[in-house]
């Protein structure tokens, strides 16, 4: 069975991105391929980085057991808003507090806006972050607008087969990735 963490960036009190990563629960749920951890940074209530996990000297259990849900996930799903053409600090500060944990991983992007573009700038933003980190991002988009308008409280989006066969594509791609080796090969040139 595979490890897969859902984040979910928002921490808005009246956040609508958190419908969205309530449908992938529900997703991959009922799919059975893998147990699926939600990862609410609402819930976590992290406080402003001031350092890493590695030189932190008495680390919060809250922190300690997100990076472990980081590090044993075999793919990670974010689901971002935009904020300003960017993603939230909530994420910056989820990034930047652990290292290791992030490198080769599997992650597949969702970007979630109230307007009509879907966040298409803090996908940019985040690709780019989580590059320089080392992480892996798949290609394939999933970007939500309109939030309002297609996902209700509970996740149940207003077009299910239409919502269930982009996320089927989408994830196949995270699956692809995380089925790949995604160590150096012994035998590159050097
Ligand atoms: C501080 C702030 C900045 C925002 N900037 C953008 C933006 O640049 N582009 C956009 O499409 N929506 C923007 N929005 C609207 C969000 O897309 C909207 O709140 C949406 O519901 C997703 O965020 P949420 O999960 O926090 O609700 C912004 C919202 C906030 C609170």
């Amino acid at each position: 069975m595979k490890e897969i963490s859902i984040i979910s960036a928002s921490i808005r009190p009246d956040r609508k991105s958190h419908r969205v990563a309530l449908y992938f629960e529900k997703y991959l749920e009922a799919t059975n391929f893998s147990n699926t951890h939600m990862l609410d940074l609402q819930e976590f209530n992290f406080p402003l980085f001031d350092n890493t996990l590695a030189d932190q000297k008495n680390p919060s259990a809250n922190l300690l057991d997100f990076a472990e849900t980081i590090k044993l996930s075999d793919g990670i799903i974010i689901v971002t808003p935009e904020y300003n053409g960017g993603y939230p600090a909530s994420l910056k500060n989820v990034i930047d507090v652990l290292y290791q944990e992030w490198r080769h991983k599997p992650i597949a992007i969702v970007t979630v806006s109230s307007g009509p573009f879907g966040g298409s700038q803090a996908l940019v933003a985040l690709q780019f972050t989580l590059w320089k980190i080392m992480a892996w991002t798949i290609p394939a988009m999933f970007s939500v607008p309109n939030v309002s308008e297609q996902y209700d409280e509970q996740g149940i989006p207003a077009d299910k087969q239409a919502t269930d066969k982009l996320a089927y594509e989408f994830l196949d791609q995270l699956m692809w990735s995380m089925e790949a080796d995604m160590e150096p090969t012994k035998n590159a040139v050097m």
